[in-house]
Formats: structure tokens, C-alpha cells, sequence
């Protein structure tokens, strides 16, 4: 199966659009965003979408307000960006600070990122950034995390040999969760031991701030695929 014909029954994702937005951002809605974001159909194929092909290749499941992502791409400029988001006022903010700072090495797409991993050439992704998904605390809800055994399954097709997965949390049973299926999985290595203190590239996020002020500490692991 090819393109957006795959669905994931279970969303990982709370609201799309807050109050108000429908009103205030219908150019974005109806115009903006579906222009922007890249489609996945059959036809498909990651080679197409940015200038320069030899560019290494990044993904960030999530991207929230786009404080990772945009700050990363404006940095290294050796590398292609998809930020991956459903929710419309980060991907609007996504979008203009692209604009601004004229990034060429960034795309959105509009969209479950479990589809656009589906679709994507096996072996093909230098850096996969999942920070902070939504948490789903309530055990009832715990099947609603985005890390499950199916997603590092895929995700372990999508990175390449060498690549690398970081993952970012302040809920401990999240942190416990994708730590287990790691171990299970025997096929990503840690590359950092100090899981409190983040990489030096770091960017702090809108989440990660409310999650400190709240008083939760966050963890930050960085795997390599062997
Ligand atoms: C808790 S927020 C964190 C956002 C950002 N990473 C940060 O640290 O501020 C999680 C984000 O992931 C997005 N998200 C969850 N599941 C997703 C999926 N399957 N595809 C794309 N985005 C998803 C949500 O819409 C939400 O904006």
C-alpha cells in the first residue's frame, strides 16, 4: 500500500485547531498549508521534493511550534528538514519563520508522520527527532503514544545503518516504555549516558518549558541504529 491510503486507526495526537482558528487563519487552512505541505501519494518519492538531493535527511515527528526544527535547519544547511505536524498553529508558525529565514532545507508535512515514514525509501533517514510526544499519562490512554512496538519496528526500516533516533520526555512511564522496547529491539545502541543533560545542540520547546516549570524533569536519549 502506497500514499495516504494508510490510516492509523489510533491517533497519537490530541487537537488539531484551538478556538478561534478557523477564523483567524482561514488563508492558512484553505490555501497556505496545503500548498506547503509535501503530499504523499503513490507517486511519491523523497528525491523530488527538496534542491539538493546529497543533503543529508532529518525528520521531526511533531514538531509543535517548530522551535527544533527551524533552529536546526537554519544551522545546517548540509541537511533536509520535514517537520511533520497536525496541529494548525504550529505549522503556521513553522511556516513563517521558514519564510523568514528563507529555508530552503525545510518542509511541512501536514499529516499522521507515520504515514509519511511508510512511504519513505527504507534506509533513508540520517536523524529521526520524536521530542516530547504527546504523553497519554492515563494508563487508558497509554495505547495512544506514538512509541509502540510497531512504530520501532518501522522506524528501525526507515534509519539508516548509523543514523540516529532521539527521544525526548519528562513522563517516566513514557521514558520506561520506549527504553524496554529498545532493549527488546537490539538494534539501536545508546549514545548518551548522562540522560539529563541535553545535547549541546539542543533548543528548548514550548512543551519542554511548561514541563520544567510544572516541575517534571526531562530525560533526553540519543540511539544509534547498528
Ligand atoms: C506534546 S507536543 C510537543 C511538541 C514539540 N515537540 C515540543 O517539544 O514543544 C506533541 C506534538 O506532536 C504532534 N503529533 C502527535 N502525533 C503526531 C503524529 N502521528 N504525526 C504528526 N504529529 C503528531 C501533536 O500534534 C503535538 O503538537
Amino acid at each position: 500500500m502506497c500514499g495516504d491510503k494508510i490510516h492509523y486507526n489510533i491517533r497519537s495526537f490530541g487537537r488539531i485547531n484551538g478556538r478561534g482558528v478557523f477564523k483567524k487563519y482561514q488563508n492558512y487552512i484553505n490555501e497556505i498549508i496545503p500548498k506547503e505541505s509535501i503530499k504523499v501519494d503513490c507517486k511519491f518519492d523523497i528525491n523530488n521534493i527538496f534542491d539538493n538531493d546529497n543533503n543529508k535527511f532529518c525528520i521531526e515527528i511533531g514538531s509543535g511550534y517548530g522551535e527544533t526544527v527551524t533552529s536546526l535547519a537554519l544551522k545546517n544547511k548540509d541537511t533536509n528538514y520535514i517537520a511533520c505536524e497536525v496541529y494548525t498553529k504550529g505549522l503556521i508558525n513553522i511556516l513563517k519563520i521558514k519564510e523568514q529565514y528563507q529555508l530552503n532545507n525545510l518542509k511541512i508535512f501536514n499529516g499522521d508522520a507515520r504515514v509519511l515514514l511508510n512511504n519513505i525509501r527504507d534506509n533513508s533517514i540520517d536523524q529521526l527527532l520524536l521530542l516530547f510526544p504527546d504523553p497519554w499519562p492515563k494508563k487508558k490512554h497509554n495505547k495512544r503514544r506514538i512509541v509502540n512496538e510497531q512504530f520501532i519496528q518501522l522506524i528501525n526500516q526507515k534509519i539508516k545503518y548509523n543514523g540516529n533516533f532521539v527521544f525526548a520526555s519528562d513522563i517516566d512511564s513514557y521514558i520506561s516504555q520506549v527504553q524496554e522496547l529498545i532493549n527488546t529491539t537490539n538494534v539501536f545502541e545508546y549514545i548518551i549516558t548522562d540522560n539529563t543533560t541535553e545535547p549541546h545542540w539542543w533548543v528548548k520547546t514550548k512543551y519542554q518549558n511548561k514541563a520544567i516549570q510544572e516541575g517534571r524533569t526531562c530525560k533526553f536519549f540519543e540511539f544509534r541504529h547498528m
